[in-house]
């Protein structure tokens, strides 16, 4: 089966005003123009705010959010329900992210009613999990990552486990440009296929796409990604830039077209 490999960027809380999010769109799709994607998938995680501006973007791209509330509607100030997002054209939406473990005090319970409430309506959870520096410098990387995807993972269906997109992103490793070795990004891949097969079986976790995030650059993409056998990348500073998130998908695409003749873990 020839997989979809993704770039997935995620603008955070960049770009200040409409006219600002209008330029980088105007940027992307001038990028994006007279270009092919058969086997590669961009998904562009605006603001909230600008989530209307990214509607009609160019075959090749959609558009996810960063977070949602696990509810449809209802008394719950300053949030965001996934059937707005659905309905307003979202197909994936980023969740656990670091960022909001650290700074809106995130669990892994939260994280996993957050995923129950995509799949619920159909929105692709794009789910992160990853260690801290201490955590890694304690050899306890698997043991937090275990604890991070059994959150997720235990008691779903096979057919709501293949729908997950998991991005490893280790904390230490998100706007410091310091990088795991293509081993140790493989060895976690090598990790989550294990999980996946014990929990279910070997077809969920060939399904499951795993991506890599942290310090991502068109040029570091053939050692963290297809050395090291992810399915895609989750991009934060470098997809502020079109031109460097268009080329990455295109280093993807060329590699989908070689990968046929690959034989992959
Ligand atoms: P950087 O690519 O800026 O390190 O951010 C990674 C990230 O957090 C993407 O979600």
């Amino acid at each position: 089966m020839q997989k979809t490999f993704y770039v997935v960027g995620n603008l955070k809380m960049n770009m200040l005003s409409c006219d600002e999010a209008g330029q980088y769109l105007s940027v992307l799709k001038r990028e994006m123009r007279g270009r092919e994607f058969s086997f590669t998938q961009g998904v562009i995680c605006p603001s909230f705010l600008y989530l209307s501006l990214f509607d009609h973007l160019p075959s090749g791209l959609t558009k996810g959010a960063q977070n949602l509330f696990p509810e449809k509607s209802g008394a719950y100030t300053g949030e965001i329900s996934p059937v707005m997002l659905k309905n307003d054209g979202v197909t994936h939406v980023i969740l656990g992210h670091s960022e909001r473990r650290l700074y809106a005090g995130e669990t892994d319970e939260d994280v996993r009613e957050k995923v129950l409430a995509a799949l619920k309506y159909h929105l692709v959870p794009v789910v992160c999990i990853g260690e801290t520096k201490e955590e890694r410098a304690r050899e306890e990387t698997e043991e937090v990552l275990l604890r991070q995807v059994k959150a997720v993972f235990d008691g779903l269906s096979k057919l709501q486990a293949e729908s997950i997109m998991i991005a490893y992103e280790p904390r230490w490793a998100i706007g410091t440009d310091v990088l795991p070795t293509t081993s140790e990004i493989l060895q976690v891949r090598v990790f989550l296929r294990k999980f996946l097969t014990e929990t279910f079986d070997a077809s969920v976790a060939e399904r499951v796409v795993i991506l890599y995030g942290g310090s991502v650059k068109s040029s570091f993409l053939p050692a963290i990604s297809w050395e090291a056998q992810v399915d895609g990348v989750l991009v934060g500073r470098e997809s502020l830039f079109p031109y460097e998130l268009v080329k990455m998908m295109e280093m993807f695409e060329n590699e989908a077209k070689k990968e046929k003749t690959k034989k992959r873990i």
